[in-house]
């Protein structure tokens, strides 16, 4: 199944200068890049893309950093692309994430009250319908 999945490379990514290197691992496994896109997301959006953590002790915290600057979107294509990412970011905990992975190789806890962990990526096909149409309305 061709499927397409919502890749950020969040504000810590980005101030790292890790975009090239998560797009080169995406690439690299043979994915598809349909859409790429660097700008920093406000409020508004970020509750929406964030709106099953509402009510989470970590959201405002997440808000925050995730509009701290800019973040890189990429719409990702490929059979399978949903899991696919998954499998290349990591678990969510930097610290636990396998070796090998996005996050297990270039994350780490700095202690804050939000996981910043370098990606995101779309955890189902609804999820990445629905998130695909709020970082690219029109795509
Ligand atoms: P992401 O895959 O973008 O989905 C929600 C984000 O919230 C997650 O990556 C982390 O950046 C952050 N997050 C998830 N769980 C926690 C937690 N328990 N504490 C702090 N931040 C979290």
């Amino acid at each position: 199944d061709v499927q397409r999945t919502l890749v950020l490379v969040k504000p810590d990514g980005v101030a790292r200068g890790l975009v090239g290197e998560v797009l080169r691992r995406i690439e690299a496994k043979g994915y598809t890049l349909v859409a790429l896109d660097l700008r920093t997301a406000d409020d508004a959006l970020l509750r929406e893309h964030y709106a099953e953590h509402a009510g989470k002790p970590f959201l405002q915290p997440l808000v925050d950093f995730m509009s701290s600057g800019p973040t890189a979107a990429a719409v990702v294509e490929g059979h399978r692309a949903i899991e696919g990412f998954r499998s290349l970011a990591g678990a969510t905990d930097p610290t636990t994430a396998a070796p090998g992975t996005i996050r297990g190789d270039l994350a780490r806890d700095w202690g804050k009250k939000v996981i910043e962990n370098i990606v995101h990526g779309s955890d189902s096909p609804e999820s990445a319908a629905r998130e695909i149409g709020l970082w690219f309305p029109g795509l």
